[in-house]
């Protein structure tokens, strides 16, 4: 039987009770298809912090390196600063296991309404491969002054070529396998950032050279949070820095119906160290402890995490059973227009893999 051990780190906010719900879901999954994920919950995050002062263990990216993935709830609090909460947990992660692809699919499910009108079902499916190491979030700058009048900061972003290349050629294999639309938009700002983004710029333009049967488009960051909206059905594979895929994330999600529906992986394609699948969302202070969030996108990354630990048929159930209850529109969160809680949600999915 195939086991692997999985990292849990439920964090905050709805973290904890959507996780719980793709833990509830893999687990009905485990016996059909002879395998089992073992799990160590890790109780980081911001209680942890609030105990010891940091947001994890010193050894913490140690411990972690012993796992084969990382099953990441969602972090920030909102009686804590986000840059140390985020900054001492997810993006350490994210960085130390050179997790540089993020992978983040935006579907017009069946069953969803988008708030663009005249959209259905399949209509929208693009993905955002974001550069997830450097770029706008690379760790580089530093505060002088600080609490006087004169207080300042530098925020470096940080564009090697090596970094830009390897992103941007996973996002063209990525095109070549999904064999949808064999298309691939490059997302820059070399219009006003003349340095890193020109190193973008040049970067796509010799990837694109080595895919003659791959269609290529660059897009300004603007432009392209406009075409989201406006013709969101021609994206295929969008490649964006670290800050553009994360913003555009967020507008597949919504496009889409709702970021609860929107899963993630942070991924080493080299598979040197863990990979880490979570949802797009955050952690919601704003409905956290009342049960009613959506955990798909968080059972949808559980699905992902499975693809990537070999389990592709459980995977694909997973997603299978996602679309039939979506498509029943019975069983409804809240983001959706309907009145079933996070646990009624789970429910449903774990009956329709039945
Ligand atoms: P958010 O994604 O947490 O919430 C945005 C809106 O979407 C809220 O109205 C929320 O209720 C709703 N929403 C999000 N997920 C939902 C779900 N599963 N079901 C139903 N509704 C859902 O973004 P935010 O409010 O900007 O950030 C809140 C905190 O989370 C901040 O501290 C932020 O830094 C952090 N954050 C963390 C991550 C992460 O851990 N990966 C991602 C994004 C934001
Ligand atoms: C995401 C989140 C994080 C990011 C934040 C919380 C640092 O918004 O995963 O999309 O920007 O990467
Ligand atoms: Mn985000």
């Amino acid at each position: 039987m195939a086991q692997n051990k999985i990292a849990v780190i439920r964090g905050d906010g709805i973290g904890g009770e959507v996780i719980g719900q793709g833990i509830r879901v893999i687990n009905a999954l485990e016996k059909r298809h002879n395998f089992r994920l073992k799990y160590t919950e890790l109780p980081w995050g911001s209680d942890w912090y609030f105990n010891t002062g940091a947001m994890m263990p010193h050894d913490a990216i140690d411990q972690l390196s012993n796992y084969d993935a990382i099953y990441l709830g969602a972090v920030g609090h909102p009686d804590l600063q986000d840059h140390l909460t985020l900054n001492g947990l997810l993006l350490p992660i994210r960085r130390a296991f050179d997790q540089y692809v993020c992978l983040r699919p935006s579907i017009l499910y069946p069953g969803i309404t988008s708030p663009l009108n005249g959209y259905k079902s399949g209509d929208i499916d693009l993905v955002v491969i974001r550069e997830n190491t450097e770029g706008e979030y690379a760790n580089a700058g530093g505060f002088q002054y600080l609490d006087f009048s004169t207080e300042l900061a530098v925020q470096t972003a940080i564009f090697t070529r090596h970094g830009c290349e390897r992103v941007i050629k996973y996002a063209f294999d990525l095109a070549v396998s999904r064999g949808k639309q064999n298309r691939v938009t490059s997302i820059t700002k070399s219009n006003a950032q003349g340095y890193g983004m020109v190193v973008w710029d040049r970067a796509f333009e010799r990837i694109a050279a080595e895919y003659p049967n791959i269609e290529t488009e660059s897009l300004l960051i603007d432009a392209a949070c406009m075409e989201f909206i406006r013709s969101p059905n021609s994206f295929d594979v969008v490649v964006g820095s670290n800050l553009f895929g994360d913003i555009l994330s967020d507008i597949g999600g919504m496009i889409t119906g709702s970021i609860g529906l929107s899963p993630s992986a942070n991924i080493d394609p080299e598979r040197r160290f863990p990979s880490m699948f979570e949802p797009v969302h955050g952690s919601a202070p704003d409905i956290a402890g009342k049960g009613i969030s959506n955990p798909i996108a968080t059972i949808l990354s559980g699905a992902m995490m499975l693809k990537h630990l070999g389990q592709e048929q459980a995977s694909n159930e997973i997603e299978a059973a996602v679309l039939e209850v979506l498509s029943r529109k019975t069983i409804l969160t809240q983001d959706l227009g309907g009145m079933a809680t996070t646990i009624e949600m789970g429910d449903a999915i774990i009956q329709a893999l039945n």
